[in-house]
């Protein structure tokens, strides 16, 4: 027998919804004539490094092919607190949809849980934030890239070597995953990490740090750096030591212009790629507009670039 609903029912059904995380908008019809119809607001933790560039000029080139769409890019200059008030500014503005590459975990996590409560579907880029009140996260795996990093570095040396590692920003999540990757593929090795810094991702760090050991340390075999900035870094002052050639150096992140260049230039014995991901965004943020349903998690793939692979595209990472 069907009972009509209580008004205690009708609260506890009422406070369900409203706490359930939607990160979905309703499809909607076009807005003002000669406008578009969907406005993505995308928060970009930083513009200081050639491969943030890279990620935007592929949004923006992606974008271009969809007359829809208007995006709507904000530089945090690697500060948390301003990329939070970018992500607050785009919900309080109503755009349709947030794409966010986060400088750190935890402090862009509250913002982009509050734009998901709000009904905008957000989709991380590269670095993650914390739980899952987001619409899509998209990234290479940086621990297979750890791993594989470490593999490689492994039978460079065969099997045993001094390596410096220069850590991306360990607070974010592509930092931690580079290290934990790295120790599992040296595991059972006797490759020793015989100093190890935080270089935050950016290149006159990474330089500085290579002084320090450079100084305290009369035999380095490898550098290994979590991003090609800071391999490159670490080069310049072994070069200004005169130490650069009896080094071996490996980055991450593999830009035609950047890594890929170093490679051909015998700067980096390997750099492991790390795609932008920002086609793979706008594919996936008109999905979502369009009412489709998208998976939680997209993984992209990487390639290594070394001297001997470089010439046919370098070669894409296993397992
Ligand atoms: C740029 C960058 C890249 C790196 C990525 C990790 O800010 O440091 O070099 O691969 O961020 O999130």
């Amino acid at each position: 027998m069907k009972r009509p609903l209580g008004l205690l029912h009708l609260i506890i059904v009422f406070c369900v919804a409203a706490s359930t995380v939607t990160c979905f908008r309703e499809n909607k019809e076009g807005k003002e004539k000669g406008k578009a119809k969907w406005v993505i607001g995308m928060s970009q933790c930083n513009l200081g490094e050639p491969w943030r560039v890279q990620m935007n000029a592929d949004i923006k080139k992606a974008a271009e092919a969809f007359p829809d769409l208007e995006v709507i890019f904000k530089d945090a200059q690697n500060d948390n607190l301003r990329q939070r008030a970018h992500v607050e500014e785009f919900v309080s503005t109503g755009v349709d949809l947030i794409i966010i590459s986060p400088k750190e975990a935890a402090p862009l996590t509250p913002p982009v849980s509050e734009a998901c409560r709000k009904g905008i579907p957000v989709i991380v880029l590269d670095r993650r934030v914390l739980g899952e009140d987001y619409s899509c996260f998209i990234g290479a795996d940086n621990k297979k890239i750890g791993r594989a990093a470490g593999r490689w570095i492994v039978e460079r040396l065969g099997g045993k070597g001094r390596v410096v590692e220069l850590k991306g920003l360990m607070t974010s999540t592509p930092g931690q995953d580079r290290h934990s990757g790295f120790v599992e593929g040296t595991r059972g090795s006797a490759i020793e990490v015989i100093f190890e810094a935080d270089m935050k991702w950016l290149e006159p760090n990474a330089r500085q740090e290579m002084e320090s050991a450079l100084a305290r340390f009369a035999k380095i075999d490898l550098v290994y750096a979590h991003n090609d900035p800071g391999a490159h870094g670490a080069y310049l002052a072994a070069k200004a030591a005169g130490r650069e050639k009896e080094i071996i150096f490996v980055g991450i992140d593999g830009l035609p212009q950047e890594g890929q260049v170093y490679v051909r230039q015998g700067i980096l014995a390997a750099s492991f790629e790390y795609p932008t991901g920002g086609k793979e965004a706008i594919q996936t943020a008109v999905d979502i507009l369009n009412g489709k349903k998208v998976p939680k998690e997209i993984t992209l793939q990487s390639r290594v670039f070394t001297a001997e692979n470089i010439e046919n595209g370098g070669e894409w990472l296993k397992e």
